[in-house]
């Protein structure tokens, strides 16, 4: 039977694992790096797949005054709500449920979306992924900032891990073990995610990887490795419908 790359996100136990990340491990260096040059404080800033809520809280503790964050999952969500409450009392309110493929707020309400931490690369397909990034073009205002991150099987210290192929795979798509179950992942080349990022509209403003940025603590070289950011505009047009 075909494993549900969906299935993984939807464990309880897996959400209580992110939303100990969210408290022990915090936003990334080269992430609050990214974050402060390319947002600011009054921002509305949407995060898509924000697991136990990590990034949340890191903007929220940082004086970001209007974040919304989302997951599909209702274990995430509910993790991420009690850890956003648990900082402060209301920020909890913050943590809503939302598809990042079929986003349902209104068009062009949000100055950045964050999707961090291979969240776009945990969707099951090209197709989803596609779906994702024009559903997030399509809530992003004109000139609005995309930042996402993933890993890269082709430069950087990781990729012979990421690029290893199972026979029958797309290149990049494989099931990895963890300390609670499978989980699937897409690791993508930067050439291929510049053309996914263009196609859905967007001009990739800058694409480092992580260790470019920051030399990261031992706890987040532990809970990310190495990963590739990307930083894009939203052209101003329509991406077309986002299914
Ligand atoms: C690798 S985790 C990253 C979590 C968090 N962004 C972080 O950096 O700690 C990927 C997240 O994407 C979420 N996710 C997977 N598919 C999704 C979808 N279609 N829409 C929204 N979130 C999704 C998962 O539930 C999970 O929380």
């Amino acid at each position: 039977m075909a494993r549900d790359p969906r299935a993984h996100w939807q464990e309880l136990a897996t959400a209580v694992e992110y939303g100990r990340a969210a408290l022990r491990v915090g936003l990334w260096e080269s992430e609050e790096l990214l974050v402060a040059r390319y947002f600011r404080t009054p921002d509305r800033l949407l995060e898509v797949g924000c697991g136990g809520g990590r990034v949340a809280l890191g903007l929220l503790q940082r004086g970001y005054l209007d974040v919304t964050a989302t997951d599909f999952s209702p274990a995430m969500v509910e993790v991420a709500r009690g850890v956003l409450e648990e900082a402060r009392t209301g920020w909890g309110g913050r943590v809503e449920q939302q598809d990042a493929t079929a986003l349902t707020y209104p068009d062009a309400g949000f100055d950045g979306v964050i999707y961090a931490f291979n969240g776009l690369m945990c969707l099951p397909d090209a197709a989803h992924r596609a779906r994702a990034l024009r559903s997030i073009h399509r809530v992003l205002r004109p000139g609005g900032l995309f930042l996402g991150s993933g890993a890269d099987r082709e430069k950087g210290a990781l990729a012979g891990h990421w690029a290893q192929q199972a026979d029958g795979e797309q290149p990049g798509d494989r099931w990895h073990e963890t300390s609670t179950s499978p989980v699937f992942m897409h690791s993508s080349t930067e050439a291929e995610t510049h053309a996914e990022l263009h196609a859905a509209g967007f001009e990739v403003l800058t694409s480092p990887l992580s260790t470019e940025l920051a030399a990261e603590s031992a706890e987040v070289r532990a809970f990310c490795g190495e990963t590739r950011f990307y930083v894009a505009r939203k052209v101003n047009g329509s991406a077309g419908p986002a299914s």
